[in-house]
């Protein structure tokens, strides 16, 4: 039941100064950060990330839109990660986020409206979508050594 999964700010969510709330948000819940880096990736890059998405219409748009600027790539690690983690980031599409949301809280656009303006959806942050696509993401994104196992004060009181 103890998971990782893979969290990245993406370029919105960097260039408005909003990585220190976004890592907060997670901290607080007592996920355990185990890795983290600021990357600014390739198209080639992009694509083996969103290699799931290939075929769908929106797919240039969401590699030109990742790789416009830097983004914050960290790791949590905890009891149903994956499942916590993309609760605290909320529906894909900001104007259906619940509000206490990261989506729902900093954003209001929608997929139509961005597919609209022919602009990637920038709803600020990913986090993987499931278990196996957590981890085949954690091996993309950081190498074994940048990974972290170390004690955290609330594996006593929270997981
Ligand atoms: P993310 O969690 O990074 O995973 C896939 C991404 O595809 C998603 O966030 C959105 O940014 C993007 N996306 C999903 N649906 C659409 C859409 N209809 N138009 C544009 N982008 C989309």
């Amino acid at each position: 039941m103890i998971e990782r999964s893979l969290v990245i700010v993406k370029p919105d969510g960097v260039e408005r100064g909003l990585v220190g709330e976004i890592l907060r948000r997670f901290e607080n819940t007592g996920l355990k950060i185990v890795g983290m880096k600021m990357v600014w990736i390739d198209s080639k890059f992009a694509e083996e990330h969103y290699k799931a998405h290939k075929s769908k219409p929106f797919f240039r748009e969401l590699v030109e839109f990742i790789t416009e600027g830097p983004v914050v790539a960290f790791a949590v690690e905890g009891v149903h990660a994956v499942e916590n983690a993309r609760r605290l980031v909320g529906s894909t599409s900001p104007h259906e986020a619940a509000p206490g949301t990261i989506r729902g809280d900093f954003a209001h656009l929608s997929m139509a409206y961005a597919s609209k303006k022919g602009l990637g959806g920038k709803n600020l942050i990913h986090a993987s979508g499931s278990k196996k696509e957590a981890d085949d993401e954690i091996k993309l994104w950081f190498k074994k050594g940048e990974l972290h196992s170390y004690t955290t004060v609330h594996e006593k009181h929270v997981f």
